[in-house]
This record gives structure tokens, C-alpha cells and sequence, in this order.
């Protein structure tokens, strides 16, 4: 009994329990604040419990420890208090809720790396000159082939693996038929980008898919020479690869291009010393180009000896794999989110 007076006299005793009371408080669940109230602050509570001894208290110490008694009691109040208004309630919480869970984590969306990948190719074009269009992707046998100078049984054809739909439809096989609409529509001089999707009836495996995404470029206008060419897809690979970048260009076929060129870049990862990205090749392929073949113009009733004009299309899935290290094409359409997260463009 006199160990238990001495203790409840004590001033550093009234500031130690405030302080334990004010921890427990702090790490409460809503839920468990009431029966905090009334461990500290009920009739029978701990820091009520100072307070009533104060009348059996010598009166020249019972001053000094009843302002601290009274200001424990204050921070115990204060501190339930905004605990309660923080859960919500100033009546005690509300049931099932519990504001001292954790926040429940949102994943905001972000551009998928093919979408992303083409507006950024496309912009960079867009700085140099050329305008945005774009065309169905449900073609017919004249857009995608006859006008592009593919001769109805040319072998060619076969080259694109065609999904034919009814009657003389088809999923287009590129974007170049982007070129004849675009032509019937203007007059030189053209100068145009088209990002699109394209189909092929490919065999599914880590570097072909039914589907993929191309960018096509064209320009027709006086005297547009392939040198014109090369220096556009210059710049176009400096600005997305960086000033490091080299290119090469191999002589090709397309039937709407004469001459025509499939055009390389060297391999970032390795600089072009070979490794397994490009096949220890130190280049990889990204885009045919070449002049418009004169067979092209006929079609769309442009004068071949008044215009000239290049045209490329480049693999949208080959770039961004390149640029992202993504080594099956695969990744780029089965939408795992565990994949599409690393991307936060
Ligand atoms: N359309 C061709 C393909 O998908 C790529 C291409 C080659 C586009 C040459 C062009 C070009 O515009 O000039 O394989």
C-alpha cells in the first residue's frame, strides 16, 4: 500500500503511463480504441486514477502533480480523439472498417510498347515533314496487291501468306496498299506516314506472329531521288537508335519499288561485334524501302516523267524488340501483366 502511494505521487510515473498509453493508442485498431478509453480515462482508469488521489495528497505537492496528472489526461483525450476522427467516427469507428490497414496498391495503366513504339517512330517522322494517314485493314486484292504491281500469279504473292476473306477481301498483308489511297487521293506532292497492323497466315513462333504492326513512308514529288531516301531513314535511325548507329543497305526485290533495298541496322547490344540477339551478324533487319516502281504510278494516274519517289515500310515488333531487348514476339500480344509492368513509359 505504501509502495502503491508512493508510486501514484510520483510525477515521472504520471508521464511514463501517459506515454505508454498515448503508444497504445497510436498502434490501436479502431475497434480496440473504446476499450483504451476506459483502461486510461474511465472512472477506474490509470490516469483518472492520479486525479482522484489528489485530495489525500500532501497540499504543497499536490499542486505540481495535479497540472501534470491533468495534462496527461489532456494528451490521452487528444490522442483517442484524432484517432477516432482519422477512422472516420467521432462515435467510435465504423464497424468493418479499419483505418490503419494498409492502402490497397493501384496499378496505373501505361501505353503498351508497341503503342508506344509506333507514335514515338511516327512522330520522329512526323518532325521531318510528313503527314499522318491511314487505311482499312480489311483490303481488297486490288489495294494489297494488283495496284502494288503484283501480277495475279506471281510468286510474290506467296511471299505474304494471305488470310482471304469473302469475296475479294482480305486482311492486308502490309501497309504499302496505304500508298495507292493515299495517291487517288492527292497530288504530288505526298508526303505521308502510315502506322497500321498487318496480317500474315505465318506459323506462330518466337519471331512471327499472325499479326504485327508496320510503319509505311512514301514522298512523291519532283525529282525525289534515292539519295533522298537514304538520307531520311539516316536521320529516322539517328533519332530513335542514337548518333551511334550504323546502317546497311542490301539490294532486294518488292514488285511496287524499282530499285528496291532491305535496310539493316547494326545491333545495339553488341555494336555490331556479333552476339545472340543478331545472330552473331552484327546487323539486323528492319525495313524494306526503295524507288516507286513507274507500274505503281500507272495506277494511280501520276505522270512518271513529272514525279518520282521513294517508299519504306518498317516492322514496328522488330524495333521495339530491339529497343526493349524483348526476345519472342510472343510476349508483345499475350498481354501478361507481369510483362506489360516493366514498361512505364
Ligand atoms: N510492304 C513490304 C513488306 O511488308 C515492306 C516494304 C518494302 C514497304 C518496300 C515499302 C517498300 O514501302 O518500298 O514486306
Amino acid at each position: 500500500m505504501l509502495r502503491l502511494f508512493l508510486t501514484m505521487t510520483n510525477i515521472e510515473t504520471v508521464e511514463r503511463t501517459a506515454q505508454v498509453a498515448l503508444d497504445e493508442i497510436r498502434q490501436a485498431a479502431p475497434s480496440e480504441l473504446d476499450a483504451l478509453r476506459v483502461k486510461y480515462l474511465g472512472r477506474k482508469g490509470l490516469v483518472t486514477a492520479f486525479l482522484t488521489g489528489l485530495g489525500a495528497m500532501d497540499p504543497d505537492r499536490r499542486a505540481a502533480f495535479g497540472k501534470a496528472a491533468n495534462v496527461a489526461r489532456g494528451r490521452v483525450e487528444a490522442a483517442l480523439q484524432s484517432r477516432l476522427t482519422e477512422a472516420g467516427s467521432p462515435a467510435g469507428g465504423r464497424p468493418g472498417f479499419d483505418a490503419s490497414l494498409p492502402g490497397r496498391r493501384t496499378y496505373p495503366g501505361t501505353r503498351h510498347p508497341i503503342t508506344h513504339t509506333m507514335e514515338e517512330i511516327v512522330s520522329i517522322f512526323a518532325r521531318m515533314g510528313f503527314v499522318v494517314a491511314d487505311g482499312p485493314d480489311v483490303e481488297t486484292d486490288y489495294y494489297n496487291f494488283e495496284a502494288l504491281n503484283f501480277p495475279p500469279d506471281h510468286p510474290a504473292r506467296d511471299m505474304q501468306d494471305t488470310f482471304f476473306l469473302d469475296g475479294d477481301l482480305l486482311l492486308r498483308t502490309h501497309t504499302s496498299p496505304v500508298q495507292i489511297r493515299s495517291f487517288k487521293k492527292r497530288q504530288p506532292p505526298v508526303k505521308i506516314v502510315a502506322p497500321g497492323r498487318s496480317y500474315r497466315s505465318e506459323a506462330i513462333n518466337a519471331r512471327s506472329y499472325c499479326l504485327f504492326h508496320q510503319v509505311e513512308g512514301f514522298y512523291v514529288d519532283r525529282d525525289v531521288t534515292f539519295g533522298d531516301l537514304k538520307g531520311v531513314l539516316w536521320a529516322f535511325a539517328r533519332a530513335y537508335f542514337g548518333a551511334d548507329v550504323q546502317l546497311r543497305f542490301r539490294p532486294s526485290f518488292f514488285p511496287f519499288t524499282e530499285p528496291s533495298t532491305e535496310v539493316d541496322v547494326s545491333c545495339y547490344l553488341c555494336a555490331g561485334k556479333g552476339c545472340g540477339l543478331c545472330k552473331y551478324e552484327g546487323w539486323l533487319e528492319i525495313l524494306g524501302a526503295g524507288m516507286i516502281d513507274p507500274a505503281v504510278y500507272a495506277h494511280v494516274g501520276y505522270d512518271p516523267d513529272e514525279v518520282s519517289g521513294y517508299a519504306f515500310g518498317m516492322g514496328v515488333e522488330r524495333i521495339a524488340m530491339l529497343r526493349y531487348r524483348i526476345d519472342d514476339i510472343r510476349l508483345l500480344y499475350e498481354n501478361d501483366v507481369r510483362f506489360l509492368q516493366q514498361f512505364t513509359f
